[in-house]
């Protein structure tokens, strides 16, 4: 495996990356975040630019792409849906072949998969999923690096996520973590169950990694979790279903009481963040000892910086 695998290569869900090229970027990132460490100042991104497409709001997403990019050298373009033509007026195809024209790259956040996968067909260009209706999978990175440093390699750790289970952060760990030989658990209410389809997906890529994928509507679940995950009930545009999932996801609140079942004394707590405290879990849980989520919301710039050089430079450090 060397850097080449990935020069000009999308990233718009992990189906597409073997485990190797997922570990590959997992050990780049994790020597991007001892750069950083160490003070570390590059311009590996001189010369290139990258325009940030968002439909939806991001504070994490957009700040880790634009300082990753910036402070190497590049130069970073955000472009909200207020001020392009993105999919109004102007075919999509044809605003994809403009912006390839223009850019080294383009993060796209919004709601349709299909509209990252046309950006990344007409524009030439790669494209970085920052966030859609189906993936989010520059989080699921952060979250395998997070998981990483606290229990070193990943695989064969039970990873639980309690919540919406159709979600795009529930969907992003369930291909994740079946290609990398993670045990996950999806704790969710039946109404919620993960979409068959996506399920039919990863149980072969469990099967060849050794990954035992959970569905559970019992909390009993979280037993022997080495982390317990979660996120907010109701996701970017679907407001409109806020009573229905406060009803179905109140009893799958992260509290003390939940980490404890996992009977770890060292359990972690995850979150993608923004969290609802009071929601989805209890501000003592997020702020207390067992949370990474603040590690998590920095990895995920040092993921977003390792999967740019690989797929932009194709170079090694
Ligand atoms: N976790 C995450 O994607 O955060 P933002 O919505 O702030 O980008
Ligand atoms: N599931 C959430 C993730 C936010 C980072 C959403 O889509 O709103």
């Amino acid at each position: 495996m060397t850097a080449q695998n990935f020069k000009g290569r999308s990233l718009l869900c992990w189906l597409d990356y073997t485990a190797e090229e997922i570990r590959y970027l997992l050990d780049l990132s994790r020597q991007v975040k001892e750069e950083a460490k160490r003070g570390e100042a590059h311009r590996r991104f001189t010369g290139k630019t990258l325009a940030l497409l968002f439909e939806k709001r991001s504070t994490r997403t957009r700040c880790a792409f634009e300082t990753a990019f910036g402070e190497e050298g590049g130069h970073p373009v955000f472009l909200s849906t207020q001020d392009i033509h993105l999919g109004v007026k102007e075919a999509l195809e044809d605003t994809a072949r403009v912006l390839g024209r223009m850019f080294s790259a383009i993060q796209f956040r919004g709601y349709k998969q299909s509209t990252a996968e046309t950006l990344a067909q007409y524009s030439g260009v790669p494209v970085y999923n920052g966030l859609t209706d189906s993936f989010h999978p520059t989080q699921a990175l952060a979250d395998i690096q997070t998981l990483e440093e606290n229990f070193g390699n990943a695989a064969g750790k039970k990873l639980c996520f309690v919540g919406d289970g159709r979600n795009n952060v529930a969907r992003s760990l369930l291909v994740i973590c079946a290609k990398l030989g993670i045990h996950v658990t999806v704790i969710t209410p039946p109404e919620l169950n993960p979409d068959p389809a996506l399920l039919a997906l990863c149980e072969p890529l469990a099967r060849s990694s050794g990954a035992e994928i959970q569905i559970a509507a019992d909390v009993d679940a979280a037993a022997g979790a080495h982390a317990l995950y979660t996120d907010v009930w109701v996701s970017m545009g679907e407001e409109a279903h806020k009573d229905e999932r406060k009803r179905l996801l109140g009893p799958y609140q992260v509290n003390q009481a939940l980490m404890d079942r996992t009977g770890r004394k060292d359990s972690i707590f995850m979150h993608c963040l923004p969290a609802v405290k009071g929601e989805e879990v209890t501000a003592d849980v997020l702020d207390g000892p067992q949370s990474r989520a603040w590690d998590e919301a920095e990895n995920r710039k040092h993921t977003i910086k390792a999967i740019m050089l690989a797929t932009l430079s194709g170079d090694a450090l």
